[in-house]
């Protein structure tokens, strides 16, 4: 596997691979790198021939009072891990070289959906994540990109700035990997501590019992909505940041569940932010 560590060594690995003919896929990650992460790797390598991860902890989709400091990295291990699943390259560049002096050109997706669920807790987030994503899909010349539906709303953000800028790339999403108790793969479950992990469990169990009462014919969003905060509360350690319903992937307001529609949780267990969803009705 390849590492490359700065911007000229992906510019030049990227023009020998397309020169060759190759299909480039591309997986971002922030690294502590994990099952869901590898599970993107794998997705790719099916579909590409060449694949390219980055590792990089992006300062620019951090809030100021956000973990970019706290934030595991641990590149040798990611490395390990990349190199079992078969991913080509690696990109892992310094933050200064990505965002060196005088950088001042950032992508905003300016969509309503921006502002709704994370977007509306975590100012600027999206900005950092759109013009982030925009430099990795440039640099790596890519022809498929590949992400989490664990991240749903990043999904609906990245597709929305590909299209709006005519930029020649494949966006495809894999589905949220768990453990087998049911938690949401992440790298920020390194934060819970034992009884915390625990406590978590309350997101993906929650999600289960709206899960079933659509099952059961249920499609009432307020209804949905009311399973998982009720759920949510029964767990002392939880505390809620939102439970939202909207339309899958526009992210419309709906009040009845026709079509494909993302159910989002954000919740908070001590200290640490967690995020699961369901998409219900496709
Ligand atoms: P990160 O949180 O490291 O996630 C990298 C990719 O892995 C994202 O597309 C995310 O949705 C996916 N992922 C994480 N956990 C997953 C799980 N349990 N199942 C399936 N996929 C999972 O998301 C980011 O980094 C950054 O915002 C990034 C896109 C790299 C831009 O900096």
């Amino acid at each position: 596997m390849k590492i490359l560590a700065t911007v000229e060594d992906i510019k030049a690995y990227s023009k020998e691979m397309k020169e060759a003919g190759k299909v480039i896929g591309l997986v971002p990650t922030m690294g502590a790198l994990h099952e869901g992460h590898l599970t993107l790797m794998r997705t790719a390598k099916k579909a590409a021939d060449v694949v390219i991860a980055s590792v990089f902890v992006n300062p620019t989709q951090f809030g100021p009072n956000e973990d970019f400091d706290a934030y595991p990295r641990q590149f040798e291990a990611d490395c390990e891990k990349l190199r079992s699943v078969g991913v080509d390259a690696v990109f892992h560049p310094a933050p200064q070289d990505m965002y060196p002096e005088g950088y001042c050109t950032y992508v905003n997706v300016e969509g309503e959906f921006t502002k709704k669920l994370c977007g509306g807790q975590r100012p600027g987030h999206f900005r950092g994540v759109a013009t982030v994503v925009t430099k990795l899909i440039n640099l790596a010349r890519a022809d498929k990109a590949f992400f989490g539906q664990k991240d749903a709303q990043q999904v609906t953000v990245i597709r929305r700035f590909v299209d709006d800028l005519n930029i020649p790339v494949e966006i495809n999403m894999v589905p949220i990997v768990r453990e087998d108790n049911g938690l949401a793969r992440s790298s920020r479950n390194a934060y819970l501590s034992e009884e915390e992990k625990k406590a978590a469990l309350i997101l993906s169990a929650s999600l289960a019992k709206a899960h079933k009462a659509y099952d059961e014919g249920e499609r009432d969003v307020e209804t949905i909505k009311k399973i998982v905060v009720d759920s949510l509360n029964t767990e002392p350690m939880s505390v809620i940041d939102y439970v939202e319903l909207y339309s899958f992937p526009a992210l419309e307001e709906i009040k009845t569940v026709e079509k494909a529609s993302l159910l989002a949780i954000a919740v908070r267990i001590g200290k640490t932010r967690l995020i699961d969803n369901l998409i219900l009705g496709e």
